[in-house]
């Protein structure tokens, strides 16, 4: 089969993100979204993203408009009729994803494949909601799409193992790298970026360390390029908390309940860059300052890596990714400079689980101890 319609449903920064990079790839693009306030988003947000790349040089405005005429933008699942994949990249709400999946069955050719975008939710159970669960996968990108190059290929019992390969393709048609994983909460990247996430505002709300201090302590330290709250407010506070119930609902660990921080700006609107404001306030442009204090950057930097580190380990060790894969992902998917087991090679595994035993007899918190295998 030979894919050139693509449909996008939901139009938020990542529908909006997943329409440029399929219209970049010359694919013809179909976005749709439930309300003309919500196209208007979507339309924007190309919009913004092609003049971004346009004033950076990375694009002639000739190409910026080749690329807007491949999309087709409105709110009646009709104009996904013919198209040979559809990917739905709406809100972390079950009960929503599966009305959509049920009505792209209703409206899309029975060859089309469906794909969610979803960060954590059961793919089996969207697919359940359709007549073709052989044709539903998950196709997961990460944020913003058009930059990261990760995308996570998510399968289920029920898919067609032809379709997977074709998902696999598209994917590389993109120019993404591509990692297959079954249909398990968070999947590779997100059940490891959100407990560090998660870990990171608990200590934010035990007051040991400012976010100030975090956000500064694992850019400065380990090189990554946003720190946790920064993070938490690019990908959405509330999104964070969503995919967090998910996966606390699958671990049933403390570590995996949404932080009390996290939850508490979520209930007063406070969702992150999308709202306006997050852990910080996005009405002017963002400047963190760097905070002298060194060793509380140490004490914080050294805890959410070694937590991290120890998930990682824990992940290769059990079986669930590659090594390979978890490297990739958050190199690729997160923007880190290295991969947790390049990071584990350089430090020596002798004193990543020294410090493990530390972690876990300082805090209590016996998830922290190394896995014995
Ligand atoms: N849309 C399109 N392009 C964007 C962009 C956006 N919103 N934001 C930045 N870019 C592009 C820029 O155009 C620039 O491209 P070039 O190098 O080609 O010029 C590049 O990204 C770097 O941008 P900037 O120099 O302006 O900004 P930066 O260096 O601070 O990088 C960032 C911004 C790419 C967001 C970087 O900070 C980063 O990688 N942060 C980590 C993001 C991350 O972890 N994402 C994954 C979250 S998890 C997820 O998404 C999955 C989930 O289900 C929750």
């Amino acid at each position: 089969m030979s894919f050139s319609q693509i449909g996008v449903v939901g139009l938020g920064i990542m529908g909006a993100g997943i329409v440029e990079v399929f219209a970049r790839a010359e694919y013809q693009v179909f976005g749709v979204a439930e309300s003309a306030l919500a196209v208007d988003a979507g339309k924007s947000n190309l919009a913004k993203s092609l003049a971004r790349a346009v004033s950076k040089g990375k694009l002639s405005q000739e190409q910026s408009d080749e690329i807007t005429a491949r999309v087709t933008f409105g709110e009646d699942f009709a104009l996904l009729a013919d198209c040979d994949l559809v990917i739905e990249a709406a809100p972390e709400i079950l009960s929503l994803k599966l009305d959509i999946f049920s009505k792209l069955d209703a409206a899309v050719k029975p060859s089309g494949i469906l794909a969610t975008n979803t960060s954590s939710l059961s793919v089996t159970e969207i697919a359940n909601a359709t007549s073709r669960p052989a044709k539903v996968v998950g196709m997961h990108f990460f944020n913003p799409a058009p930059v990261q190059k990760f995308v996570e290929v998510i399968s289920t019992n029920h898919s067609d193992g032809e379709v997977v390969s074709q998902i696999v393709e598209i994917g590389n048609s993109l120019g993404k790298h591509l990692a297959r994983i079954s249909d398990q909460p968070g999947f590779i990247v997100n059940k490891l970026l959100l407990r560090y996430l998660n870990h990171a505002v608990q200590i934010l709300d035990s007051g040991q360390a400012s976010k100030e201090q975090m956000d500064a302590a694992m850019r400065e330290l380990s090189g990554y390029p946003m720190g946790p709250c920064e993070l938490l407010d690019l990908i959405g506070i509330d999104t964070c908390v969503e995919i967090l119930k998910t996966i606390h609902a699958d671990t049933q660990l403390e570590i995996d309940e949404p932080a009390t921080g996290m939850v508490k700006l979520v209930s007063a609107g406070n969702k992150g860059r999308k709202s306006g404001s997050g852990f910080y306030d996005y009405s002017e442009k963002l400047e963190i300052p760097t905070d002298p204090n060194q060793d509380i950057k140490d004490q914080v930097h050294n805890d959410l890596l070694i937590a991290y580190l120890g998930d990682c380990i824990a992940m290769a060790a059990t079986g669930y990714a590659t090594k390979a894969d978890i490297d990739s992902g958050m190199k690729l998917g997160c923007g880190l400079p290295e991969g947790p087991f390049e990071v584990i090679a350089s430090l020596g595994i002798e004193k990543v689980r020294a410090a493990q035993v530390e972690l876990s007899e300082r805090t209590g918190i016996a998830t922290y101890q190394p896995l014995s295998v």
